[in-house]
């Protein structure tokens, strides 16, 4: 297959690009480069992609871009550009809108003619809102909490109405916190392992009693693939989520204890739009995609740290 991955330069897409390039997929790789994180992550994300093989990569905008051109030889898209930030999607939102709706309608306009075999919508948990007790699951009525949970759900009912109305062979799935190497400076595991590499204060958005389904890049992945190969209805909804709560304390907690160093908490208030527990049904999942989470909160920990780890004595190599 052939498989455009838009976001490649990203935490989720250049993981996902470099395991189809392991399968033996080709990979047309796109991204931005959009300013909201430093460019040289970005750049050393797609070099990585690079390492596993031949990716077809190209700098553009999907905003301004001609996407039927684009799509033109391509089986499949697994659209994971976005703008992210819960939090800070109150002051972007025009960002948000442009990046979550106008470019997935322009994409899947695009694929209205474009005969892919499957076209993967990264959604989200955001899209849930404040929910109390138990795990949401797909039938629940969606309540974004947040702008940004507003745009992605909005992206989401897009890529539901094309594959109902046009056939486009549409499936949304609904990642849960993700966690892992490479993952976005501006998420909490990144920057609790910061804070106990550089003994720097973390920023702690309200009580720390917030509850999430941190879910292991690679399980992500591994989802995304499933979701490429399955002949599930056009509009498909599935969660992907790790499958075990974890507060924002024990998350810290377990760093502290794994890293042997201890994490300088900066309290701040309550974040506008951070809700105040996450937790996703997964049984869509298992039963339509075959899919379950492989990989325990610990364990993913440690393998994100051992990357911050091996970040570290690069640098201090180049000095
Ligand atoms: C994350 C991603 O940022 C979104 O892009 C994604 O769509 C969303 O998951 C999702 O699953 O739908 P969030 O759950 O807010 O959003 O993930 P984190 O940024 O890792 O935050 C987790 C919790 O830690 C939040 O309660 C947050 O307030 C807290 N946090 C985060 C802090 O206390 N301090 C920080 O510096 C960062």
């Amino acid at each position: 297959m052939r498989v455009l991955v838009t976001g490649v330069a990203g935490f989720i897409g250049s993981h996902t690009a470099g395991a189809l390039l392991d399968r033996g997929d080709q990979v047309v790789g796109v991204d931005s480069f959009s300013r909201y994180y430093d460019r040289r992550t970005k750049e050393e994300n797609v070099a990585a992609v690079r390492e596993r093989g031949d990716l077809d990569f190209r700098e553009l905008d999907l905003a301004d871009w001609s996407l039927t051109e684009l799509l033109e030889g391509v089986d499949a898209v697994v659209h994971l550009s976005a703008q992210p930030g819960v939090r800070s999607s109150w002051e972007h939102f025009d960002s948000h809108v442009i990046a979550n709706v106008q470019v997935t309608q322009r994409l899947l306009e695009a694929a209205k003619t474009a005969s892919l075999a499957r076209f993967v919508y990264a959604s989200s948990s955001s899209i849930y809102g404040q929910t109390r007790g138990g795990r949401s699951s797909e039938d629940n009525v969606p309540r974004p909490y947040s702008p940004y949970g507003v745009t992605k759900l909005a992206g989401e009912q897009l890529s539901t109405l094309y594959g109902e109305n046009w056939n486009v062979s549409t499936i949304s799935l609904r990642y849960f916190t993700v966690y892992g190497s490479r993952q976005r400076p501006d998420m909490l595991i990144h920057r609790v392992i910061v804070a106990a590499q550089h003994d720097r204060p973390l920023p702690l958005y309200g009580s720390g009693d917030q509850v999430r389904d941190f879910t292991h890049v690679s399980d992500v992945v591994a989802a995304n693939l499933a979701a490429l190969d399955s002949d599930a209805e056009p509009g498909t909804i599935c969660n992907i989520g790790g499958g075990t709560s974890v507060a924002v304390r024990e998350a810290i907690d377990l760093v502290e204890q794994i890293t042997g160093q201890e994490v300088p908490l900066d309290r701040r208030g309550n974040a506008a739009g951070d809700v105040t527990e996450l937790r996703g049904d997964i049984s869509r999942a298992r039963q339509v995609l075959g899919w379950q989470p492989e990989v325990p909160f610990r364990d993913g920990l440690s393998e994100q740290i051992a990357w911050h780890a091996s970040r570290l004595s690069d640098k201090a190599k180049a000095i």
